[in-house]
């Protein structure tokens, strides 16, 4: 953060086309200098967002905030926001250097200003060498860093990302987005974010915004979403998950939570306070650990029988049929394997089994 990082601020904001909710009544502040990511499914509302953020699309109604300045009436040329698309939108019959300096002639800056502005951000994107080349003569991780440049060589208030990775392969990709994590870090802007990656949320974001059909289904911090997911929404969209019903049972001090064959004492700190009856769990792939059949019921441990099995180099993918329905999870393939139709037991902490607080909106 730096001393000119805003906090960016929706009050109460609606969008509508026509009959179509494509935001309702959101309220959400980004933080001065933060990374937030905007994750859900396709038309959930992340483009409409930005594009109200930009002002390239006026709101439907509510306030957009940033700082202490109102400007859900200013016009996008006016709001001072960089902006990343998917489609980088380069200028095809203009260099690298005449690309990223085009803001700047608009804005009548002098010329030595603008030389020198350009290299700097041509050096922070690593493209320092390329100010000669048309976009047609670079990589397509390349076109993505000039038009990264682009945006911060304004030095604007606000930077936004609209999936700026989704043309690029794998492997570059992950390298750019930690690249475009440390620009913005460096520069302090408050950005947000909209991919469908959510290894890629999870790797650069600040926070996390997770949106389903125009509403925010929660915001918080990467681990947060992962650990305390509060809808089953959210708990299958970040991360892998095994959702399963549960039921409270018992009084006063030996409450228990009952899934197939296990039970598990109820603790302090468990987040069902005065729940009784059915609630869902999250189980994590990673938290539950396949053994050779135990014939006990010491707990918390559930049975049951491999019905698929992948072989995924490093691990082994498991698919297991219990009593509570089918389970995914993997185990090392250094340790012992388990075949097709193997019976089986299913040990958890119960540190790690993950409440779901409320059951997810309708
Ligand atoms: N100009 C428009 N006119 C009418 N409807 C629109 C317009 N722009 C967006 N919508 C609708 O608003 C909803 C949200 O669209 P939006 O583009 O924000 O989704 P998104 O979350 O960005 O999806 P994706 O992940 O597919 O890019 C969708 O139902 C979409 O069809
Ligand atoms: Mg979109």
């Amino acid at each position: 953060m730096s001393d000119a990082s805003i906090k960016i601020v929706l009050n109460n904001v609606s969008k509508h086309f026509g009959k179509v909710r494509a935001l309702d009544a959101v309220d959400i502040a980004f933080a001065p200098g933060t990374l937030t990511t905007l994750l859900g499914p396709s038309g959930c509302g992340k483009t409409t967002l930005l594009r109200l953020v930009s002002g390239l699309e006026p709101v439907s109604s509510g306030e957009i905030w940033f700082g202490d300045e109102n400007v859900t009436n200013l016009s996008a040329t006016r709001r001072d926001v960089g902006m990343v698309f998917q489609s980088y939108a380069l200028f095809p019959h203009m260099t690298v250097e005449q690309n990223v300096g085009y803001g700047l002639r608009i804005l009548r800056t002098k010329p030595d200003d603008i030389s020198k502005r350009v290299q700097e951000v041509l050096e922070m994107v690593a493209m320092d060498g390329f100010q000669r080349r048309y976009p047609d003569e670079l990589s397509g991780g390349q076109q993505q860093r000039v038009a990264v440049a682009r945006a911060m060589v304004l030095r604007p208030k606000v930077l936004l990302f609209d999936e700026p990775l989704s043309n690029i392969d794998s492997k570059l990709r992950r390298s750019m987005r930690d690249d475009i994590r440390r620009l913005q870090q460096a520069s302090g802007i408050t950005s947000i974010y909209v991919t469908h990656d959510q290894a890629e949320a999870l790797a650069v974001s600040d926070e996390i915004i997770i949106m389903r059909n125009g509403s925010i289904e929660q915001q918080g911090p990467p681990q947060a979403l992962y650990h305390r997911p509060r809808t089953t929404f959210v708990a299958n969209f970040i991360g892998e998950s095994n959702v399963v019903d549960a039921e409270l049972t018992g009084e006063g001090t030996h409450r228990q939570i009952v899934f197939g064959d296990a039970r598990v004492d109820v603790t302090a700190g468990m987040p069902i306070a005065d729940r009784k009856g059915p609630i869902k769990l999250s189980l994590r792939p990673e938290v539950l650990e396949i053994r050779p059949f135990e014939n006990t019921s010491s707990s918390p441990m559930l049975h049951g029988v491999i019905v698929q099995r992948a072989y995924m180099g490093p691990v082994i993918e498991y698919t297991i049929k219990t009593r509570i329905g089918a389970l995914f999870t993997r185990g090392p393939a250094s340790a012992s394997q388990f075949k097709e139709s193997d019976e089986i037991s299913i040990h958890i902490q119960p540190e790690n089994i993950i409440i779901i607080p409320e059951n997810s909106k309708a």
